[in-house]
C-alpha cells in the first residue's frame, strides 16, 4: 500500500458505502496496450483484487462482491476461459491465508455447475474456512448471471411450492443467491464500457453507478478514495423527495 497518510484517514466514513460490487472490466485490453498476451492482464487482474480487497476492508466496507465470471463468458476461446480458471484457483490459494487472517468471510453467487473440480474444491475450502469470520464479507461471482439468478430463484420458489400470494418482493430476495447479503449500495464498473452485463440486475435496483474509463489491472487506491468522494455527495432518494 501507498506510503504517507493512510487512506482511511483521508476519507470521511460517512462516504464509505456499505456494500461495493464491482465488474472488473478491461484486462484484455490493458495487456494488448502493452503489447503482452491477454492472459497476462488477467493475471494483472487478479492481483490487482488483492491490493482492493485490502483497501476496501480497511476503509470499512462491509460488502465486497466481485464480478470475476459471467454466464456469458463462456463464449470466449476456450483457451481464455481455462486461463482464466487456473489464475483464478491459484488466485484463491495464495489469497485464502490472508483473507482469514484478515477475518475475511469468503462467498461465492453464481453457478459452481460446470467449473472445473480444482477451481470448485478450492472454492469451497476458502468459504469452509472462512465461514465463522466476522469482518468483510468478501463474495466472488463467478459464473453469474443476473438473469440466471433470477431464473434459479423462481425455480427453487415453485419446488418449495410457494403460493403466488406469497410471493413478496422480499420473499424472491431471500431465493437468490445473494439472500443474506444486502444491496449493493455502489456498484463500479471499470474498463469504459457503460452496461451492466448481467450483473446484480435485481440487486442493483437503486444501486449508484460509478463507471470509469481506467482498466481494472490499473484501478488502485488513489481511484478507490476518488470514487467514495464521489458517492459521498450522491443523493440517494430511492423514489422519494
Ligand atoms: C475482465 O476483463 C475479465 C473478465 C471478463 C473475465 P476482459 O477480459 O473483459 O478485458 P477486456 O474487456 O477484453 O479488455
Ligand atoms: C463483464 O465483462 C463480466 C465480468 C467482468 C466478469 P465483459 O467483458 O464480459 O462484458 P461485455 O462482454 O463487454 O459486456
Ligand atoms: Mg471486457
Amino acid at each position: 500500500l501507498k506510503e504517507g497518510t493512510p487512506i482511511t484517514s483521508r476519507i470521511q466514513s460517512d462516504s464509505v458505502p456499505r456494500h461495493v460490487a464491482i465488474i472488473m472490466d478491461g484486462n484484455g485490453r490493458w495487456a494488448t496496450k502493452q503489447g503482452l498476451p491477454r492472459i497476462m492482464g488477467h493475471h494483472a487482474g487478479a492481483n490487482n483484487c488483492r491490493l482492493v480487497v485490502q483497501v476496501m476492508k480497511d476503509c470499512g466496507v462491509h460488502y465486497l462482491t466481485i464480478y470475476a465470471f459471467s454466464t456469458e463468458n463462456w463464449k470466449r476461446p476456450t483457451l481464455e476461459v481455462k486461463g482464466l480458471f487456473r489464475i483464478m484457483a491459484q488466485f484463491i490459494v495464495d489469497a485464502t491465508p490472508t483473507l482469514h487472517a484478515e477475518n475475511i468471510k469468503v462467498r461465492h453467487i453464481g453457478s459452481m455447475e460446470n467449473l472445473p473440480k480444482v477451481l470448485q474444491n478450492r472454492f469451497r475450502y476458502a468459504v469452509e474456512l472462512t465461514r465463522d469470520n466476522t469482518g468483510m464479507n468478501f463474495t466472488i461471482a463467478l459464473n453469474y448471471g443476473g438473469r440466471a439468478d433470477i431464473l434459479n430463484a423462481v425455480r427453487i420458489l415453485l419446488q418449495d411450492n410457494i403460493k403466488p400470494e406469497e410471493i413478496t418482493e422480499e420473499l424472491f430476495s431471500r431465493y437468490l443467491y445473494t439472500a443474506d447479503i444486502p444491496d449493493p449500495d455502489l456498484i463500479i464498473r471499470t474498463g469504459a464500457e457503460m452496461r451492466t452485463s448481467n450483473f446484480l440486475l435485481w440487486q442493483g435496483a437503486y444501486s449508484e453507478y460509478y463507471f470509469t474509463p481506467t482498466l481494472w489491472p490499473a484501478f488502485n487506491e488513489a481511484e478507490i478514495e476518488k470514487v467514495f468522494e464521489i458517492y459521498g455527495q450522491r443523493n440517494r432518494r430511492f423514489g422519494g423527495l
